[in-house]
This record gives structure tokens, C-alpha cells and sequence, in this order.
């Protein structure tokens, strides 16, 4: 079967970069560092990288040395995390990170081999059930703590409020859980199935919101997201474009003037075996 490979461009996630951060839920860490390895020494495997982003938050929050195993299949992506790496840690112990050329969803629990933590950041929604399911294995196969941060749940607020917002929120979630040729993509419904897959494993879910909060400090991000946000919903229904065009223009000029607020709700995973 053909893969169809969804591309991120490295602008987009620079550009997500300092929002992930403030977004994601730091009390997960917390409970991390209660876990500190036997050894002290950290083998982390982060899945579906992009330019390590993740890696960059993380690892200056964990006490011990680390050794960060970086998984993309984007090669240009991955050139760019091997570039720009994370560390040093907490206390001052050195961070080394290796990349690795990986499709996530093929994965097995041997890949994760003396993996002391698992992580990976805005991907479960990008995945089909049966993909989710055989990461949930190959994890809990691992033995050791996942940290799945920054999924979508499908809530989005905005502020001003506008009257199309609830049709080109609903035609977004659709998009998202669009069939492709590897089937149907979880979407908006990742977060409910990797805490039931996790927790029918036996492992304990602890789980997080970790919204971006967007407001004029942020505008730049607001209207790529909403570009992004509007050309995916008229593109599953588009009977919506005449309607989306002035929408568009509209809710752009809130955002060039720093009076659009945007709520986008993730929600963050700890999963403990
Ligand atoms: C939204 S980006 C998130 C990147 C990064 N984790 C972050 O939080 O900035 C999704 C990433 O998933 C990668 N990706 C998607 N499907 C993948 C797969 N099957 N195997 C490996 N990487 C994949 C893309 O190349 C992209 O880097």
C-alpha cells in the first residue's frame, strides 16, 4: 500500500515552537522526574520529532545525562534537530542525540530497547487506529514512561466570536478524520483511544490540558493557524469556501490587529507501565 506521507514544513513548526512550549503541561514533568532511571542516565526516544522541539523543552528539565534517539521520516526535518539539539540537562549533565530515518507506525518494542522514556508531540492525531494501536504495544512493550504531548481534542474558541465558527470547526474535524489510503485518521478522537488502548494494557494514564492560548503577543501564529485551519475545512466541504473567503479576511484583520483570541485545546499524556 502507498504511504501517504504528511509534510510539515520546518517554517510552521518554528513558528509553533515557543507556543508548544508554554502549552505543554509542565506538572507531567514533575511526576517524570520522580522516575529518574535506576542508573540516572536517560535513553529517550522521540517520535516523530520534526526539528526536536520536544527535545529542546525537555531535556533542560530532566536531571541526569541523556542520550535523545530523534524519529522522523522527514530527512530534511531531521537534519535540522541534528543541528539545533536540546541541553543541557537540568543539572548540567551533558545531552547527546542521535537521528534516526524511522516510519513511527512500523516501530516494534525492540526499537525502544533500554529506552528508560518514550515521547512524542503532536502526532497521535495523524495516525489510524490500528497504527495507534501497534505504537500503544510497542510502547508498553518498552516498559517504560510515554510522554505523548500536544494532541488535539477538536476544541477551538475564538474571540470575537463569529457565526461560521462552529461549521468550519465541525468541516476541520471532519479533515482530520479524512480516510487516506492507510485508512481512517483518529483526529480530534486520538486522546480517547491511546488513554483506553494504554489503560487496557494494565498502565496507569494520567492525563493534561495543555492549550495554546493565543492572543496579540501571538498574532503571527493565529493567522497561519487559521489559514491552515480554514483551507483544511474547505477542503472536506467545499461548499464552505464562498462563505470562508470573507471569513477569512476578516478574522485575518482581527489577528494583524491583535484583536483575535484563539483557544486550541491539546491534552497531554503520561502514561507510567
Ligand atoms: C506536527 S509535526 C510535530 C513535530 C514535533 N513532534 C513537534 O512537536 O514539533 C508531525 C511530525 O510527524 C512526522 N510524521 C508523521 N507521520 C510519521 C510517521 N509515520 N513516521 C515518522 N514521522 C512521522 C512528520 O514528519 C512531522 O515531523
Amino acid at each position: 500500500m502507498t504511504v501517504e506521507a504528511i509534510r510539515v514544513s520546518p517554517s510552521w513548526l518554528d513558528l509553533r515552537e515557543a507556543a508548544d512550549g508554554a502549552a505543554r503541561a509542565r506538572e507531567l514533568v514533575g511526576r517524570l522526574r520522580r522516575r529518574v532511571p535506576l542508573d540516572g542516565r536517560w535513553s529517550i526516544h522521540d517520535l516523530a520529532c520534526g526539528s526536536g522541539s520536544m527535545g529542546r523543552w525537555l531535556a533542560p528539565l530532566l536531571p541526569g545525562p541523556q542520550r535523545w534517539v530523534l524519529h522522523d521520516q522527514d530527512v530534511e526535518l531531521l537534519a535540522l534537530a541534528a543541528v539545533d539539539v536540546p541541553g543541557p540537562a537540568a543539572d548540567g549533565a551533558a545531552v547527546a542525540v542521535e537521528t534516526r530515518v524511522s516510519d513511527v507506525t512500523k516501530l516494534r518494542a525492540e526499537d525502544f530497547a533500554r529506552a528508560t522514556l518514550v515521547t512524542a508531540s503532536a502526532l497521535l492525531d495523524l495516525l489510524t487506529a490500528d497504527e495507534l494501536t501497534r505504537l500503544i504495544d510497542a510502547c508498553a512493550g518498552a516498559r517504560c514512561p510515554v510522554l505523548f504531548a500536544l494532541s488535539v481534542s477538536g476544541r477551538v474558541r475564538l474571540l470575537p466570536a463569529d457565526p461560521l465558527d462552529a461549521r468550519v470547526a465541525a468541516a476541520f474535524d471532519a479533515h482530520q478524520r479524512r480516510t487516506t489510503p492507510r485508512g481512517r485518521l483518529l483526529g480530534p478522537d486520538a486522546v480517547e483511544a491511546a488513554v483506553e488502548g494504554f489503560r487496557r494494557l494494565g498502565a496507569e494514564v494520567v492525563a493534561c490540558p495543555s492549550p495554546w492560548r493565543l492572543g496579540a503577543a501571538e498574532s503571527d501564529l493565529a493567522a497561519e493557524w487559521l489559514e491552515g485551519w480554514v483551507d483544511a475545512a474547505c477542503e472536506q466541504e467545499p461548499e464552505l469556501a464562498r462563505d470562508a473567503g470573507l471569513y477569512r479576511r476578516r478574522r485575518l484583520r482581527e489577528a494583524a490587529a491583535g484583536a483575535l483570541a484563539v483557544t486550541v485545546d491539546h491534552v497531554d499524556l503520561l502514561v507510567i507501565p
